[in-house]
């Protein structure tokens, strides 16, 4: 059986890597063969780039058109390195951001063309989409705030100011309402708990029509 490609997207601090991982503890107790990786960063070159793009520490700006170039190179060789070779060994691919990313981040909040973006984003995966895609719907204040009650401290991106995370929230909620069937907006303001039973809701009737569980 051909693997599945789930995706976790959202603003900062939207909960999706931690929901990520509550999802893959679940999956692995129906014995469900996982893999858990992110854009960017999920290869060796691509953690490279992810430093380079998110931790840059001089402070010659990085060009919105080379931003959205790094983000390609890593999605190309992360689609090429890992999540092809993994669907193929039929593997549950979990995924902290994909495609949608780059429309949010490097269409909507920089302002870049979204069509050269769709185009940009099939050189690099060749096509590869996702079979679903989780939008975790949070306010990005509420997500922003959510991190410095942490105590992260802000990369690059989340250093923008709060109009760009806006711009940001404005794709995805554009991208949902394009696109119902493949990305499902959860509402990631409710508790940890509650979010994650919906993500599971949903889940079980995929895990059921992919074959991969029977009720
Ligand atoms: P995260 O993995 O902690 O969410 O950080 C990744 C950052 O990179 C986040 O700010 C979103 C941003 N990003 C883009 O701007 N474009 C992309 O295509 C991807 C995958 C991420």
């Amino acid at each position: 059986m051909k693997g599945k490609l789930i995706i976790f997207e959202g603003v900062e601090g939207c909960g999706k890597t931690t929901q990520m991982q509550l999802c893959d503890q679940w999956l692995q107790s129906l014995n469900i063969p996982t893999l858990m990786t992110r854009q960017p960063g999920g290869t060796e070159l691509g953690s490279h780039i992810r430093h380079l793009l998110l931790n840059k520490t001089d402070n010659q700006p990085i060009a919105d058109r080379t931003e959205l170039l790094l983000y390609a190179a890593d999605r190309s060789q992360h689609v090429e390195q890992l999540l092809k070779p993994n669907l193929l060994l039929g593997k549950l691919i979990l995924s902290d951001r994909y495609i949608y990313s780059m429309i949010a981040y490097q269409g909507y909040g920089r302002g870049l063309d979204t069509s050269l973006i769709e185009q940009l984003n099939t050189i690099a995966t060749e096509g590869l989409e996702s079979d679903l895609t989780f939008w975790l719907d949070v306010d990005p204040e509420v997500g922003l705030n959510r991190k410095r009650g942490d105590g992260d401290i802000f990369d690059r991106i989340e250093q923008e100011k709060i109009d760009f995370h806006h711009r940001v929230q404005a794709g995805y909620t554009a991208l949902a309402t394009s696109e119902p069937h493949i990305i499902i907006r959860i509402d990631g303001s409710l508790t940890r708990e509650a979010v994650q039973e919906n993500i599971q809701e949903v889940l079980k009737n995929k895990l059921q029509s992919w074959g991969y569980i029977t009720m």
